[in-house]
């Protein structure tokens, strides 16, 4: 592990995404990124390749977001939440159209875990939200979603950078009950936009009143890791 002090989760918004098979590749890079990120993420790639032991080593080494997008009757929900909770994730992830009955029970198994709550996936847009019935714009959607989770008890609400302001402006900001908003879909200057199409850059998604941006390949991807999360951190705080 890397001797250089970890920066505080508060001072360091950088969120990355671990989304790769190989167990000894995504621990080598998390040691290696330790002192320059704020948390990482474990999706369903790393969860599925890895298994539920890759999160509890993970947070040996720093705050670990399990995004599992949670999606099921409140029993089961419950029942997950419970059970991955001793692997001491900060974060968990479950969809806001679960309901309110799997949303309040996400957040009554929840002790030590914060809930997140997603609202409509990013890849889906307008013409595939009339497609499953969901009349009205993706906007109308997320701020119905939204005010969902937010009155079952979530912490806070996965985004995409377009609906942050939003958001905040909704709930208004965290110290006065607001949500935590975390945020994919960023993209550094000059990377590549890969299969992301409604981006913002860090300090732009920052601006707007994200509390935690998630990155995945624009860093793991890079060259040197750290070197980029640091410039991305550099970026945001200047
Ligand atoms: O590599 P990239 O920066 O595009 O990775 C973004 C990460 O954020 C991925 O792990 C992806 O699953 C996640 N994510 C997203 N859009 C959402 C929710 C999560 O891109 N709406």
């Amino acid at each position: 592990m890397s001797e250089e002090p970890r920066v505080a989760l508060k001072d360091n918004p950088i969120c990355v995404a671990l989304d790769l098979t190989d167990r000894a590749e995504i621990m080598t890079l998390a040691e290696s990124l330790e002192s320059g990120v704020g948390m990482l993420k474990v999706g369903l790639t790393a969860y599925g390749s890895c298994g539920p032991e890759l999160v509890s080593d993970l947070a040996q080494i720093t705050d670990v977001f399990l995004d599992l997008k949670l999606h099921d009757i409140p029993a089961q929900v419950a029942g997950a939440v419970s059970a991955v909770e001793p692997l001491g994730p900060r974060f968990l992830t479950v969809h806001a159209s679960g309901g309110r009955a799997m949303l309040e029970a996400a957040v009554r198994a929840a002790d030590d875990i914060e809930i997140l709550g997603v609202t409509v996936l990013t890849s889906l847009d307008d013409d595939d939200l009339s497609d499953i019935g969901m009349n009205g714009t993706s906007s109308d959607q997320v701020a119905r979603l939204a005010d969902l989770a937010m009155s079952a008890g979530v912490d806070g609400l996965v985004c995409s950078p377009l609906e942050v302001s939003l958001l905040r402006s909704r709930f208004g900001p965290v110290s006065a009950g607001g949500p935590i908003l975390v945020v994919p879909g960023i993209r550094p200057h000059g990377s590549d936009r890969g299969d992301q199409r409604r981006t913002m850059t860090p300090a732009e998604a920052i601006k707007a009143g994200a509390d935690h941006i998630v990155i995945g390949r624009p860093i793991t991807g890079s060259a040197d890791p750290l070197a980029t999360a640091r410039a991305v951190l550099a970026e945001v705080i200047a």
